[in-house]
């Protein structure tokens, strides 16, 4: 294969008494339909609250079985439960091992690595990182063992929420710890991911759209398949659409496009959630 054709969706917060997300999943297998990729990765959030309810995961499932294509799934904060972070205040709800195992029972391993069109392609879990869980340890020794045998291929990283801000470096802050990959998990998968060839950073998480490129590094934030989230409730550090991200892979090189499915519609969350008049 010379080329690997890849479509990331994230954030689609899938649950039966939303059917307005429902109707935005639509547009985007509608729009998969169309162009047929070799693979689709939903980067997290699969569903609204896999932790309190059961149902939205195998509702999210059961929508995903439809697409005419193979998926990969990776979790995020709202499928298992969240990181702990050092800073800032601990999570409503943090990640357990029970509500790992739950998503893998419904959506298969939350890690994985295959190769295509010259590439390596590895998904992690980005919430049990500094959460002390047995799976954290193994998911590092596990990273630790696939790198080991990459050799110079090309490595694209796909993972539910962003690695950093803008660089490595970049302090944790109270205000956005949850945002990003917390330290000092953070420092440790920075420095194994060293070792070798990384083009890219594929995450989701922040519902808004981005693109740049750190150090050879490009780094792409998927927008959220779903909705988008006000500047009252949260900055504005991209672009706030909904959409989806189509890869090009190439031996010796990728294409990267952000895209909205025809009729996908930028609801925002506060509408989303908005009692209907009696
Ligand atoms: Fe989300
Ligand atoms: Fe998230």
């Amino acid at each position: 294969m010379t080329e690997f054709r890849l479509t990331q969706i994230s954030d689609t917060h899938l649950a039966r008494w939303l059917p307005k997300l429902t109707q935005n999943f639509e547009r985007v297998c509608e729009y998969i339909d169309a162009t047929r990729p070799d693979l689709v990765i939903n980067s997290g959030d699969v569903a609204w609250d896999g932790p309190s309810s059961a149902s939205d995961l195998e509702f999210a499932r059961k929508l995903h079985d439809a697409l005419p294509v193979a998926c990969r799934y990776l979790p995020g904060n709202h499928d298992i439960g969240d990181n702990p972070t050092q800073i800032g205040p601990a999570p409503s709800h943090p990640v357990t091992e029970q509500d790992r195992q739950a998503f893998v029972t419904v959506f298969g391993d939350d890690r994985w690595r295959f190769d295509a069109a010259g590439w390596c392609f590895i998904g992690l879990n980005s919430l049990v990182m500094n959460s002390g869980l047995v799976s954290e340890a193994e998911q590092f020794d596990w990273l630790a063992s696939e790198l080991a045998c990459v050799g110079s291929r090309p490595v694209a990283l796909f993972l539910h929420k962003p690695v950093y801000l803008n660089t490595p470096e970049d302090p944790e802050l109270v205000a956005s710890a949850i945002r990003y990959v917390p330290m000092p998990a953070r420092r440790r998968l920075v420095e194994i991911l060293r070792s070798v060839d990384l083009r890219l950073i594929a995450s989701g998480h922040v519902h808004q759209r981005r693109d740049y490129t750190c150090r050879s590094i490009r780094n792409v934030w998927a927008p959220s398949a779903g909705f988008v989230i006000s500047d009252a409730r949260q900055d504005r550090i991209g672009i706030k659409e909904v959409g989806l991200v189509e890869y090009r892979f190439q031996p010796d090189g990728f294409e990267v496009r952000i895209v909205k499915a025809p009729g996908q519609a930028d609801i925002d969350l506060d509408v989303l959630l908005a009692k209907e008049p009696a």
